[in-house]
């Protein structure tokens, strides 16, 4: 059974002790939890538990319950929460889609053949067929994205091997993401994995407009939103920031030495460039020089003093952060950084950190809009329920393989093929798994992938660290 998520002020929420144990439950329920309970003047919290703490967002009250982003706004019975959910990091997670399938047997409006099935138009007629049909949605999040290989592209798709059979013609590929993030939105230098929904020189409100329509068009099959429809989701889902609030074994992520929290958050500076390694400055609306140029590589200072904290399980969050900030490893052969010839930089970047591409300041995504290819979608880590395509380029005859070619089906460019943005690293805990395609299961394979990738040689330690302090954003 459901329980009602709570709403809860700053004050109420210290005046209880450790976790807040808030179910996740339909957002119908969330709306009228907030038309119950809403305190005038303040803007409430919205908290649900996750299996290693508490998440809060803010910025989303009373009133908020009947805006768009709640309604279906197409024809198939899904709204934007269908897929962007508050107790998920405003993202989906398998074990909720798991639950959703077997309460409603596989009928909820997620379960939809346009792109929650693996092909589209699938058999969906019983439970067996639907369990079938929707398997990578039921195993890991992923929606089922159409792109046609762009006109004049540099590259034609040879062949594809895929485990579902789809069929379609080659001038098309799907691919098969997680849904990014509809709050924190405040950071974005790209909108979408690929930066599809950014067109160069436009400002990020614009893709975000782009977006919305798309959403109601392509996800919930409508007709095109109204331009009011649009700025009340827009403006909505733009005064979103969620955290962790609260860690099952560090406490509250908030108060005293932590400077933590959806709160904070909003409060961050943010430009795009804003602490850009490589000073590029876009010339885009919305773009600033850094203060100093270069590179501040003291990404995330949220848990700085935690250092000599009492409590063991805070100075590991400390030190995590740390390591995230500082601990060095050779970059090389990374596309669109220094890959390629064409590439910003020439050389490998010997003592790279993991900030040098998660810039943002407290949020973590790259502050520039830089698409890389740090070799998520590549043949070698293939797993069997994804399609494997076969690109040839068209100057060169050159071959490649890949499970998603990312970039290149909005660019056509050979050179952009695999690339995704870096996106922002907080509310992760409550939305595994990671990575565009899902493949990292937990934090720990993520950081398991970058020891393989960049060979960082971490430590035992070193990873338990680092995952302490991933698991606090
Ligand atoms: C069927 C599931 C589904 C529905 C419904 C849906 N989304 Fe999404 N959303 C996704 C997926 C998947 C992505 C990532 C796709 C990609 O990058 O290729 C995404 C991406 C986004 C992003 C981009 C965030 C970023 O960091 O670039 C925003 C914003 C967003 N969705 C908002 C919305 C809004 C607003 C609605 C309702 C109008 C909506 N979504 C409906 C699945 C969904
Ligand atoms: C060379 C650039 C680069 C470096 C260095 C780098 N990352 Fe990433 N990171 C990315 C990109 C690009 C993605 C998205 C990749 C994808 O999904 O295909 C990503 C994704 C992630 C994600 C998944 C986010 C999500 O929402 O799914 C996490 C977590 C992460 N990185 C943590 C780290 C940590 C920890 C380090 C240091 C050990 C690090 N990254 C170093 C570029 C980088």
């Amino acid at each position: 059974m459901d329980r009602k998520p709570q709403q809860q002020t700053e004050r109420s929420r210290r005046s209880t002790t450790g976790v807040t144990l808030v179910a996740t439950a339909i957002v119908a329920a969330i709306a009228t939890a907030y038309a119950s309970s809403a305190m005038p003047g303040r803007a409430g919290r919205l908290t649900f538990p996750n299996p290693s703490g508490v998440i809060g967002t803010i910025g989303m009250d009373e009133a908020d319950a009947d805006n768009p982003f709640f309604q279906e706004l197409g024809t198939n019975g899904r709204t934007c929460a269908t897929c962007h959910r508050p107790a998920q990091g405003w993202s989906i997670t398998p074990a909720e889609l798991r639950d959703r399938f077997e309460r409603t047997d596989g009928l909820d409006p997620i379960f939809r053949a346009n792109d929650g099935s693996n092909c589209e138009g699938a058999d969906v007629s019983t439970n067996r067929a639907r369990r079938r049909a929707f398997s990578l949605l039921l195993q890991k999040g992923l929606i089922r994205i159409a792109l046609d290989v762009p006109g004049r592209a540099e590259f034609d798709i040879l062949e594809v091997d895929d485990p579902y059979r789809c069929g379609g013609p080659l001038t098309a590929a799907s691919v098969y993401r997680r849904p990014l993030p509809s709050a924190n939105l405040k950071f974005l230098s790209a909108v979408m994995w690929d930066g599809r929904r950014s067109t160069p020189g436009q400002a990020i409100r614009d893709g975000l407009i782009a977006q919305v329509v798309d959403a109601v068009t392509g996800h919930a099959q409508g007709a095109p939103p109204t331009p009011a429809q649009v700025h009340s989701v827009l403006d909505f889902e733009l005064r979103l920031f969620a955290t962790q609030v609260a860690d099952r074994s560090a406490g509250s992520l908030t108060e005293g030495a932590a400077r933590s929290g959806p709160d904070t958050l909003t409060r961050e500076a943010f430009c795009i460039g804003i602490n850009d390694p490589l000073d590029m400055l876009p010339s885009m609306p919305g773009s600033c020089a850094g203060p100093s140029g270069g590179l501040n590589p003291f990404v995330f200072t949220l848990f700085r003093g935690w250092t000599s904290s009492g409590s063991p399980h805070r100075q590991a969050i400390a030190r995590g952060e740390a390591i995230f900030n500082t601990r060095p490893f050779v970059i090389d052969n990374v596309p669109g950084l220094n890959g390629r010839p064409e590439d910003p930089v020439r050389r490998p970047i010997i003592s790279g950190t993991c900030t040098v591409c998660h810039d943002t300041p407290n949020a973590g995504n790259h502050s520039v809009p830089m698409a890389l290819n740090i070799g998520v979608a590549d043949a070698s880590r293939r797993t069997a329920d994804l399609p494997l395509y076969t690109l040839r380029r068209r100057a060169t005859g050159e071959v490649v393989q890949t499970t998603d070619p990312g970039r290149a089906m909005v660019t056509g460019k050979w050179n952009d093929i695999a690339k995704f943005k870096g996106p922002v690293l907080r509310a992760l805990a409550a939305r595994p798994p990671y990575f565009h395609d899902g493949s990292a299961a937990t934090l720990a394979d993520v950081i398991k992938v970058y020891d393989t990738r960049f060979q960082a040689r971490f430590t035992e330690q070193e990873m338990a660290d680092l995952i302490a302090f991933l698991m606090a954003l």
